[in-house]
Order: structure tokens, then C-alpha cells, then sequence
């Protein structure tokens, strides 16, 4: 299998880690028309992720997109590779990172994420055995990731995780498009960027739709009849805009911030929620023990049925197996399994020369599956965690990425998935035949789920 094959059959990483394993921790690899090496060990990430900060990086090139911006008269996206763009746009979404802006948005996510439990009912198909399946799961899991993101950032409630409201094609459609534009533009970038010079099928799927994720984007910050969320809290939008203002943006500029939130937002937390559940299902006991953490930190007495009420900053800091457990998922499989860097400057990595300019990726899947750094890599073991090892930094597990192109919305990130593992474990036991998962992308990676390894939701009640 060639790399554009691995691409096109959503297992590059499967691709990257066998190459690993073959060709050492730093190889370089033949793609159509870029330049590039993987970077597989701690030290090198390390080198790269340093070097991009001292003397500038950026992600590699997503030519698919510049032409569409260009042909659409847009600006550049906040994630784009051009750096003077992407610096005026980088102040606002840092302020995502910020714990005051984020903590006190906890009950909020909590508040979305204890109906989407109860709305799985609704979405979900009935067994035989009474459980609850959902066939459609990571779809369904962009509902709560939707709403949760625009109920944080522009305060508003969409209604698709509240129980007995219609979910309309018109949602479902945006969902799956924003899937597509996640599925076009890995595949735009192993292929000739034939699109540059006629309109491609690739490139017209991929207009078609970011041309209707776009439009129903601006529905949602300019919808003023949908419900407004007024709990006190400043509504992070709000937060971003008025510097964004004060620094000089454009309505076009801020829109593209808008867009760029809530597509980086949705379909990534999806996935990553998706891998967790799964994990979940294979480990019961690992789920009573979580089960028994909620129902200490809430003060539940775990021998009788009460509502779990909505959880706050203060109580989910307190659920460390909780915490733990995600961060070993994330560890083990991370729904961006590698991460890229473009170098202003040439750079030395262990005696290689690398010129600037190459697509240097960053391969964390590889690292994060390794015996030198992790024991037992392919085992869920949140307690991994509890003692001190210098095997582990930040440079073996960079699932949100690392220095000033990291994922801003990482805090938003890792909240929504807390809180939804949280109502979830709560509300039921998982179950599922499987013995195990195979992960497939293309872009992000989450669990094949087939007919036969479906997740079953038992109601604990
Ligand atoms: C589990 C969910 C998520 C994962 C795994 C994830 C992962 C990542 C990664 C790996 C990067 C590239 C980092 C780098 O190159 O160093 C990134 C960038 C980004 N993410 Fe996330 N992300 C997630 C959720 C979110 C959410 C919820 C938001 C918004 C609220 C968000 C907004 C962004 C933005 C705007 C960028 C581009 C940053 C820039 O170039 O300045 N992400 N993310």
C-alpha cells in the first residue's frame, strides 16, 4: 500500500506505523508533489515542535483550500499556513484557553450532555434485549458536539440534544458536509493538485459542501430567534468579536473565525468521544469503578436511582479516574493521530538535514503505541498516570498538538468529553460483542463499527 492508498483507504496511520517499525524513527516518504519526512521519536518532536517556535512554523500547505478561498473571495481560515493571516486571528482563539473563560461554561456542557443521554433514547434503535443501539453513533454524537460548541461559544441552544424536539435534515446535512470538508481535504493533499488548474470532482464536492456548511454557519450566529442561553455567563463569541473588533478584523475575518471554530469543534470531539465509548464497552469493570467515582465526587448514594445533576468545574476537577481514563484513550488512540510542522529554517534532526519547507509530520500515533514509552501501550490503564515516569512529557502524547499552533480549543475539547463519559457511565452500562477495535480515517480517526461490534447501552436504572 502506497501512501495516496493509505490515504484514500483512511489507514495512513496504520501505513505511518508500519513504516515506523521498519524504517526507524525518522524516514522520509514520497508523496506527489510535497516534500516530506515523519518524525517518530519524543526528541525529534521535540526539536521540531522548538525550532517552529524560536524561528516560525506553520501547518503544511492545504492548497484545496486556498484555491477555494481565493475563487470565493474569503479570507484565509485560523488555521491557515499563512502566517501573517493567521496571527491576527491567533489572539482571539487563545482566549479558548483561558480556565476563567471556560470554567464557568462547565455546568453548561454538562447541561448538554445529560439530555444527550436522554435523547440517545430517541435516536436509538431498540434491541431485542432492551438495550439501546445507535447505528449511526458518531453521527449522533454531532449533535451533542454542535450544540454543546455553539451553546459555549455564541450562547445560543440549536435544541439537538433536547428530548422530544425534530432534528431537521437541514442539520443533518451540515453535519455530514462538515464531515466531507474534513474527508476532502486529507484527500486533496496526496493527490496532484490537479484543481488548480480546472475544477476537479474532488475540488467540486469539496465546494458544494463548504459552500452549504458556510451558509448554515452564518444561520446560526445570525439566527436571532433561536433561544438565547442567559445563565450569567459571558458567552465566549461575544469575548473573541470585541477584540477582534478592538484589533481591527473584518466582518469577513470574524465570520471566518466563527466558521473555523465550529468546524475545528464538532467532528474531532465526535470522533474522539466515539473512541472513548468504545473503550468504555470493552471494560466493564473499568466502568463500575468510574460509576462509583461519580457517585462519590456528586455525594449519590450509588444503592438508589437519583437524576445526576449538572456537574461544575470544581466537581469534575475532583474525578481524576475519569480524567485519567480519557487522556490514556486519547493516549493510546488519538483521533488526529499525527500532527505537522513546516520549518522556516533548515534544521538538523539526529545528523538528518531537513530543508525548510518540508511537511514534517509528527507522528504521536507511532510514539503513543510504543513499549519504550508506554508499558502495555495497547491497554487502557488510567492509572498509567498516578506514578511518576520521565519516559512520559508532553512530547510523547500530543493529541491537541503543541506550541503556538496548538489546539486552541482543547480546554472546550476535553470538557465536552469528560462531561459526556460522565452522563453517560451514569445513565448506562456499555456493552458490545467486539474484542477489540480496528481505527480508519481518512483525516480523523475513530472505531469501524459494524453491525456485529455495535455498542450496546444498557439502562442502569
Ligand atoms: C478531541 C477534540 C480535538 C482534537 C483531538 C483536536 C486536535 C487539534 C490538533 C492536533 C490541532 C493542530 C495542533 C498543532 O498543529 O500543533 C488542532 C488545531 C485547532 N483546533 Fe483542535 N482539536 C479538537 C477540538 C477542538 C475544538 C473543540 C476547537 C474549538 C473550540 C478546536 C479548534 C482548533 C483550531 C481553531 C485549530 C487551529 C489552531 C491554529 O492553527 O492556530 N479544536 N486541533
Amino acid at each position: 500500500m502506497d501512501f495516496s492508498k493509505a490515504v484514500s483507504k483512511g489507514q495512513l496511520h496504520e501505513q505511518l506505523h508500519q513504516w515506523y517499525k521498519e524504517l526507524g524513527p525518522i524516514y522520509k516518504v514520497n508523496v506527489v508533489n510535497r516534500n516530506m519526512v515523519v518524525v517518530t521519536d519524543p526528541t525529534s518532536i521535540e526539536s521540531v515542535i522548538r525550532r517552529a517556535m524560536e524561528s516560525g512554523g506553520r501547518p503544511p500547505l492545504v492548497e484545496l483550500v486556498e484555491v477555494f478561498n481565493k475563487e470565493h473571495h474569503l479570507p484565509p481560515s485560523i488555521a491557515t499556513h499563512n502566517y501573517e493571516a493567521w496571527k491576527r486571528y491567533r489572539p482571539l482563539t487563545n482566549l479558548l484557553l483561558q480556565p476563567q473563560h471556560i470554567h464557568p461554561l462547565i455546568p453548561r456542557i454538562s447541561l448538554v450532555a445529560k439530555e444527550w443521554t436522554q435523547k440517545l433514547k430517541e435516536m436509538a434503535t431498540v434491541q431485542p434485549d432492551h438495550s439501546y443501539v445507535l447505528p449511526q453513533l458518531r453521527s449522533c454524537l454531532n449533535l451533542f458536539t454542535l450544540e454543546a460548541i455553539v451553546a459555549v461559544i455564541q450562547g445560543k441552544r440549536l435544541g439537538l440534544t433536547t428530548p422530544g424536539t425534530h432534528v431537521s435534515q437541514e442539520i443533518l446535512d451540515f453535519t455530514s458536509n462538515v464531515e466531507n470538508v474534513v474527508r476532502f481535504t486529507s484527500a486533496s493533499m496526496s493527490t496532484f493538485p490537479l484543481f488548480k488548474y480546472f475544477k476537479t470532482p474532488l475540488y467540486k464536492q469539496f465546494e458544494k459542501v463548504c459552500l452549504s456548511a458556510f451558509e448554515y454557519c452564518k444561520k446560526i450566529r445570525n439566527q436571532h430567534s433561536l433561544q438565547e442561553i442567559q445563565d450569567g455567563t459571558v458567552h465566549l463569541a461575544d469575548v473573541y468579536t470585541a477584540l477582534g473588533v478592538k484589533n481591527g478584523l473584518s466582518e469577513a475575518e470574524l465570520l471566518s473565525v466563527d466558521l473555523g471554530i465550529t468546524f475545528a469543534a464538532m467532528d474531532t470531539t465526535s470522533a474522539a468521544i466515539t473512541i472513548a465509548l468504545y473503550e468504555l464497552a470493552l471494560s466493564p469493570s473499568l466502568q463500575e469503578e468510574l460509576y462509583q467515582e461519580i457517585c462519590s465526587v456528586m455525594a449519590i448514594d450509588s444503592s438508589s436511582w437519583t437524576e445526576l445533576p449538572s456537574i461544575d468545574n470544581f466537581q469534575l476537577k475532583k474525578m481524576h479516574l475519569l480524567k485519567n481514563f480519557v487522556k490514556d484513550v486519547m493516549r493510546k488512540s488519538p483521533a488526529i493521530p499525527l500532527n505537522s510542522r513546516v520549518l522556516f529554517e533548515d534544521v538538523e534532526i539526529q545528523g538528518y538535514h531537513i530543508p525548510k519547507n518540508t511537511d514534517i509530520m509528527l507522528f504521536n500515533y507511532g510514539v503513543n503505541r510504543d513499549e519504550k514509552y508506554f508499558e502495555n501501550p495497547l491497554q487502557i490503564n488510567p492509572k498509567r498516570f498516578d506514578v511518576e515516569d520521565n519516559k512520559m512529557n508532553e512530547y510523547t502524547m500530543l493529541p491537541f498538538g503543541l506550541g503556538e499552533r496548538a489546539c486552541p480549543g482543547k480546554r472546550i475539547a476535553m470538557a465536552e468529553i469528560h462531561l459526556l463519559v460522565a452522563h453517560v457511565v451514569y445513565q448506562f452500562r456499555l456493552q458490545t460483542r467486539a474484542k477489540d477495535y480496528e481505527l480508519a480515517g481518512p483525516g480523523l480517526v475513530s472505531p469501524l463499527i459494524s453491525k456485529e461490534n455495535q455498542i450496546h447501552f444498557v439502562t442502569r436504572r
